[in-house]
């Protein structure tokens, strides 16, 4: 496994629609691997995979905290099937560091995607989940959440 280059803002790649994955290879295995151990390098809960400059339909999330412990969810071709609710949240980006901004998404999703064995799967989500698997998804559309910020960005520092 290895850390990868996490794209910042401003990279053109973040604002590219990525392509479906048709099939399973060594190569993706290997970049799926790498988006985790990315991922939990850089503190974050999701990551897809054009913040690693790969256009291809992945993301990683993993929403654990000491109370609540989750496998970390690959989702291959992830598609929202149904979504209800809203709350408005803070929100940030491992590709727009130390910064933060309010986003309305919905409190509840169900999504379908594959697994790492190109297996269907469904995941329900709600709060903190619904909300990453929301952001996640629009990376894959090439949508930042600063399009969606309500109110102003804000720096990481002046919350704490
Ligand atoms: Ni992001």
């Amino acid at each position: 496994m290895a850390i990868r280059q996490i794209r910042k803002m401003g990279d053109d790649i973040l604002s590219k629609k990525c392509r479906p994955v048709t099939e399973m290879t060594d190569r993706i295995n290997v970049l799926i691997d790498d988006m985790l151990e990315t991922m939990y390098d850089a503190q974050g809960v999701g990551l897809a995979a054009p913040q690693v400059g790969i256009l291809k339909r992945i993301v990683v999330i993993d929403v654990s905290t000491e109370e609540e412990q989750m496998e970390p969810l690959i989702m291959i071709n992830p598609v929202i099937t149904e979504s209800s609710g809203e709350n408005l949240g803070q929100e940030g980006c491992l590709s727009v560091p130390g910064k933060v901004a309010d986003v309305t998404r919905p409190t509840y999703v169900k999504a379908i995607y594959k697994d790492r064995n190109m297996k269907d799967c469904e995941v329900e989500g709600h709060d903190l989940l619904a909300r990453c698997i929301c952001h996640e998804l629009d990376h894959l559309d090439g949508h930042l959440y600063v399009e969606k910020a309500e109110g102003p960005i804000r720096d990481l520092e002046a919350e704490e």
